[in-house]
């Protein structure tokens, strides 16, 4: 996501930078890259085609997915609007496509629900990408089971994935699930949503899983909840012989669904790290003090 630099030419540093992450994660064992059209207006899109330019024939072995449906900061109040126009996303897929300079996304996500959204266009629009070859799979982003649950009735398309936010930092899935059948219990949309996804054989992928390096980077103004989870990651690590940002990751992807953490690091020594999160399992015990100690709430 934060790739391409922040200028509209990308400079020889950017690109550089860019190539040592997207190389330093390809040499860690990572085949999946998360794209979307709207990531530093479209030159993430930009530096990874050109990556993979130089690396033709990679592109067999990874797995390239985008998103589309915001329009980033159009309305009042610099709100972004929400759209799944057919023509809209037509042309954000032809896009994403030009800048990666590929002929085919091995899925396509909605970035987050439009309300206006019609069953009838959508249904169109998945049929025409899927025909023409454009799109192989599916997925969406942000949704609850019930819009999840339209979107594949309405298309006749499964929707292969779900991207949420979801970490250590940002829990709501399994927080409001302990919460069942007490006063404070929200949540936030995402009721039933680690059942629905297992019973529907939906991947659920986790956005910023390290809460930007909440728990891992500590400083002055960092809370006490922070500290103690920083002590508690740094504890577990040492016992695994593994990077504190390791565990946290592992904590991610020891809920039963297999959830895929979406990495955001563009730093190769911290991409390596985390590499590490796939060569260890934390106990039980390990993974409720970690989830209690960042939620800095007891389990009711
Ligand atoms: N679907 C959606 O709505 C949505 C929304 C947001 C993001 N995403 C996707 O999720 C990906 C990850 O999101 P994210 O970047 O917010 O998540 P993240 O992996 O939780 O955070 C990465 C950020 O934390 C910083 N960081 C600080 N200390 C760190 C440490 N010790 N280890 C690792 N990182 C540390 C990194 O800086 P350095 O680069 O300097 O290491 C980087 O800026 C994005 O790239 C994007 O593909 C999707």
């Amino acid at each position: 996501m934060g790739l391409g630099g922040g200028e509209t030419v990308i400079s020889g540093q950017e690109m550089k930078k860019a190539f040592n992450a997207f190389d330093s994660a390809f040499e860690a064992g990572i085949r999946h890259f998360d794209l979307a059209d709207i990531y530093n207006g479209g030159r993430s899109e930009v530096v990874f085609g050109k990556w993979l330019q130089m690396n033709p024939s990679i592109r067999k072995e990874i797995f390239i997915q985008s998103k589309c449906g915001i329009q980033l900061h159009v309305g009042p109040l610099n709100s972004s609007f929400y759209n799944f126009s057919p023509q809209y996303i037509i042309n954000q897929v032809e896009k994403s496509l030009a800048q990666i300079q590929i002929n085919t996304l091995d899925m396509l996500f909605l970035h987050r629900p439009d309300p206006l959204a019609r069953a009838e266009d959508l249904k169109d629009v998945f049929l025409l990408l899927k025909s023409t070859g454009k799109v192989q799979n599916f997925g969406v982003s942000n949704m609850s089971a019930g819009q999840i649950e339209w979107i594949s009735r309405a298309t006749g398309e499964p929707v292969k994935a779900n991207q949420i936010q979801f970490g250590l930092g940002h829990a709501l899935m399994l927080d409001h699930q302990a919460q069942v059948n007490t006063y404070t219990g929200n949540g936030y949309g995402l009721e039933g949503m680690q059942q629905y996804s297992m019973m529907h054989n939906i991947e659920l992928q986790a956005w910023r899983p390290l809460d930007k390096g909440r728990f891992l980077s500590i400083h002055a103004d960092s809370s006490a909840c922070e500290y103690e989870t920083s002590g508690l990651l740094k504890k577990v690590a040492e016992k695994y012989d593994v990077s504190p940002s390791a565990v946290a990751l592992n904590w991610v992807m020891q809920v039963p669904n297999g959830i895929a953490p979406v990495i955001g690091t563009t730093n190769p020594s911290r991409i390596k790290a985390l590499a590490q999160a796939l060569d260890f399992e934390i106990t039980r015990e390990e993974w409720y003090s970690l989830w209690i100690t960042a939620r800095d709430k007891k389990l009711p």
